[in-house]
């Protein structure tokens, strides 16, 4: 593909639907107080290492459902001191403009609740605090891509499972829902099975993993499906198509049986299991064990065997694919935070990605170390400099 032509194509870029246009943090992780302004073009955070530039974005990955970009315990997003106190209450509050309403939205932790979380991140919508963090999810969609994943391919099945798993939840929210459920009652029954709970109240628990679980595996298949055709209809990327499916044994089964004989199935296999996974001190079976399987379909090669840049190339067109996908329920257009997302990519494929970006007319917040990475966006981004815990125009 000639990129050249593809950018000469491109309508001049509309303001985004959905836009951060104020950030303010208090005593989160290296920032005191900030006060940070910004419009509805693309942020582009620059600053050398450790200069606070992934702190912005996390700060607003807690908007979204889960334990925000690096996975932290929300008392360890407190700012520390040399000396200091620790877990101290954070919060991040932020303007958020819809078609040019503006709403205000904010996330705080106040200490000394339980340790299990989520539950104590407080939500205040408007000023007005909202029972669940569940809520935010109405309001604001949050896509993220940050250097971890770079080793998302040949670790683990459980971070590709939780990066799919974020990725279908930012376009189905309720896939959140369905997923915490059925932690729930996974983690219910191995506290049943080691204080020797009786069989039928087991059986009750199973009969909820059974429920959710089923709910889960069918709602990933579901999202796999949707990305699969939202990749399709992006004709022009320099990003390789993903070939993406799911490899579990729920899945499968559902691939070839009704739901309901699934989910029999499913809770006789836990009722066998018991001791079992008393012994081991986890489930052996269920949708918390699946893998999320990514090709390249041009290379014909697994993920795994890809070069460095080829996976986050891989990565970056899953995002896009993501973005470009209606959310019922929640806000039409996702913001993308990209952190370091223009290391490995050589200058052909980075501007190419910020066309693409720009053609899903979504507010990006990027970082980086050196803005001459950034220069095509100019004119089209704000650069702020990042450097002693405080951000000025760059
Ligand atoms: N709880 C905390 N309290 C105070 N400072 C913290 C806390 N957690 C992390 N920091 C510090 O925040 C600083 C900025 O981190 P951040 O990851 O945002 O840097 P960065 O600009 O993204 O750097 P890099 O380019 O290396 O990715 C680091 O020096 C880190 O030690
Ligand atoms: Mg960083």
């Amino acid at each position: 593909m000639k990129l050249g032509g593809h950018m000469a194509e491109l309508p001049a870029r509309a303001v985004a639907r959905v836009a951060i246009t104020r950030l303010m943090l208090t005593n989160f992780r290296s920032y005191g107080m900030l006060d940070l302004r910004a419009d509805a073009h693309h942020v582009v955070l620059i600053g050398p290492n450790g200069a606070g530039k992934t702190n912005i974005l996390e700060a607003l990955s807690m908007f979204a459902p889960g334990r925000g970009l690096r996975g932290a315990r929300l008392s360890d997003l407190s700012r520390t001191v040399l000396g200091g106190a620790t877990h101290r209450p954070w919060a991040v509050s932020a303007a958020l403009s819809v078609g040019g309403d503006d709403t205000q939205i904010g996330v705080g932790y106040m200490p000394g609740t339980d340790e299990s979380g989520l539950t104590k991140r407080s939500v205040r919508i408007d000023g007005v605090p909202v029972a669940s963090p569940a809520h935010l999810a109405e309001r604001i969609r949050l896509i993220w891509l940050t250097p971890a994943m770079d080793r998302l391919f040949v670790e683990g099945a459980s971070e590709r499972r939780r990066f799919l798993d974020r990725l279908i939840a930012s376009f189905d929210p309720l896939h959140a829902r369905r997923w915490s459920s059925f932690e729930t009652a996974m983690r219910e029954r191995q506290g049943a099975l080691r204080a020797g709970g009786d069989a039928q109240w087991l059986s009750a628990l199973e009969r909820t993993m059974a429920e959710t679980g089923i709910a889960v595996a069918a709602s990933r298949m579901s999202g796999v499906a949707t990305l699969s055709r939202a990749m399709d209809e992006q004709h022009v990327s320099v990003f390789p198509r993903a070939d993406i499916s799911l490899t579990g044994t729920i899945e499968a089964a559902l691939e070839i049986k009704a739901a309901v004989d699934v989910e029999d199935e499913y809770a006789a296999a836990l009722r066998l299991a018991r001791r079992s996974d008393l012994d081991a001190s986890r489930t052996s079976a269920g949708p918390h064990l699946t893998d999320f399987v990514v090709r390249h379909r041009e290379k014909g090669r697994d993920a795994q065997s890809c070069s460095t840049g080829e996976q986050k190339a891989l990565l970056i067109r899953l995002t896009l694919g993501c973005a470009a996908l209606p959310a019922p329920g929640a806000p039409d257009a996702p913001i993308l935070l990209l952190d370091e997302v223009a290391a490995h990519l050589d200058d052909v494929r980075r501007r190419a990605l910020f066309v693409e970006i720009d053609a899903l007319n979504v507010q990006a917040w990027m970082t980086g170390t050196d803005v001459a990475a950034f220069v095509a966006l100019e004119g089209r981004a704000q650069f702020k400099r990042v450097a002693d815990g405080q951000i000025r125009p760059c």
